[in-house]
């Protein structure tokens, strides 16, 4: 018998069945010649939330959340956050490697040639009411994208696929951008070619008159750590969404719409304002431990704790921390600062959370940093979004190259009525 296989006793039949195993996995297509009789379906495994499924394979990240290992294309994270522009980091999600100074001026000069909009998707922007959440504005102007660019349905086509990528990274902090300054009343401010890129973003945002903005040296280098520290995360909730969509072969700004929905919610990149609104409402460094009990007791979360596949410290938040110093030598200390490193200090000795491996994640941090910065709570999942748009895509052209892949359609276990006789309105009671 082959050493890579499982062997499988159904105890129902008495059958054995021989599985083959691959990179320490089964197909769960395999499973299906388990059967009690001719006719029967064949099984099925069960697993809501995709606990332990894999639902493609994938070169582009690694993690070990054992081991709060992470990496994109083999490179550890806080060698590329030390070290690499946001789109020097971009192409390597896209092209695999990291590029050479001629390829990162070629692939900057293009981001940048994408980085207007239409004038009518300004007009989009401008029918929402002023005090709509950023987050909402971003997810339905990137879908009415899809509209103006017609030509991404051709999504087999390479060179098409390349012009949209570049496309959505060039546009998405253009349209985040509009949509803070709609929220505030502040005419727009058009992408300027020599800033760097999130120089550019911080000038669209921040930029006031006509005098040329420039964002603070140790600013702009933490706004750049944290987007390469969100630009890709695997097989997330979003990332996902963004493969199971694309997976239906509709274009890529419907796709992404779909993915930065998902990004919204409070569990996945809603954290990060989530964190913010949670130490408002401790609002005092003694309020802490009635907090955690409260917690304990089940009634909330600890917003910016815990992760899926993270058993140990988020190696991203570990950057975070460090950086949320350096960022407010500048900006002044964050005074909820206090209050999260309570949370944190009470929470790693708590058996609570011990027991369970709660630890902070990368939205535990980061929202402090951005608000030292200056922006507003509700923009921070959308500058989670900004730099996740080049993962999203990444993964999305990878999807569509791999053989293996196909629409995505999960299974159910039905327990419903069976066979029911229909019942006439008039005999309805
Ligand atoms: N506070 C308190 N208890 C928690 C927390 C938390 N933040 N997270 C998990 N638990 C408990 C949970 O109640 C459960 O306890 P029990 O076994 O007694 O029922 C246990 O830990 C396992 O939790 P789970 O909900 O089964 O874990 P999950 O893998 O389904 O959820 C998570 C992962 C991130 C949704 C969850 O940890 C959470 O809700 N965290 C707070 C929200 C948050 O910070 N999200 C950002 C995630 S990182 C950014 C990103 O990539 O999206």
């Amino acid at each position: 018998m082959a050493n890579n296989t499982l062997t499988i006793t159904d105890n129902r039949t008495g059958k054995s069945y021989e599985i083959p195993i691959e990179h320490d996995t089964i197909h769960a297509t395999d499973l299906r010649k388990i059967k009690v009789h001719d006719g029967d379906f064949g099984m099925m495994t069960y697993d809501p939330a995709f606990m332990n499924t894999a639902s493609c394979k994938s070169t582009i990240t690694y993690i070990d959340g054992d081991k709060g290992i992470l990496r994109y294309r083999g490179y550890p994270i806080e060698d590329l956050a030390e070290s690499c522009t946001y789109l020097e980091v971009a192409h390597l999600l896209f092209r695999e490697e990291l590029p050479t100074q001629i390829q990162l001026d070629e692939w900057t000069k293009q981001v940048q040639h994408h980085s207007l909009i239409h004038q009518n998707i300004v007009n989009i922007i401008d029918s929402f009411r002023y005090d709509a959440h950023p987050m909402t504005i971003l997810i339905s102007t990137i879908s009415a994208l899809a509209s103006f660019f017609p030509e991404a349905n051709n999504i087999f086509d390479a060179e098409v696929r390349k012009r949209q990528i570049r496309r959505l990274i060039g546009k998405v902090p253009t349209i985040a951008a509009f949509a803070y300054r709609h929220r505030t009343g502040m005419p727009y401010v058009y992408p300027e070619d020599d800033l760097s890129f999130v120089g550019n973003i911080a000038s669209m945002m921040f930029k006031w008159g006509s005098r040329k903005f420039f964002s603070h040296p140790v600013l702009e280098r933490a706004l750049n750590i944290l987007f390469v520290l969100h630009a890709d995360h695997e097989q997330n909730c979003s990332t996902s969404t963004m493969r199971v969509i694309g997976s239906s072969h509709v274009d890529p700004y419907s796709a992404i719409a779909g993915a930065a929905a998902a990004l919204f919610g409070p569990l996945h990149g809603g954290a990060n304002e989530a964190v913010i609104h949670m130490l408002d409402q401790i609002h005092d460094i003694k309020n802490v431990p009635d907090f955690i009990k409260r917690v304990k007791a089940g009634e909330g979360r600890l917003m910016g704790f815990g992760h899926r596949v993270y058993k140990n410290y988020d190696p991203r938040a570990k950057v975070i921390k460090k950086l949320a110093y350096e960022v407010f030598e500048v900006t002044g200390r964050n005074p909820k600062l206090e209050i999260a490193l309570e949370l944190e200090r009470i929470a790693l000795e708590d058996e609570y959370f011990v027991s369970r491996k709660l630890y902070p994640n990368v939205d535990f941090y980061s929202g402090l940093i951005y608000q030292a910065m200056g922006f507003p709570v509700d923009m921070f999942p959308v500058l989670f979004a900004i730099p996740r748009t080049s993962g999203w895509l990444a993964h999305w052209q990878e999807m569509l190259v791999d053989p293996d892949q196909k629409i995505a359609r999960p299974r159910q276990i039905y327990l419903g009525h069976d066979k029911r006789t229909f019942i006439p309105m008039e005999n309805r009671k």
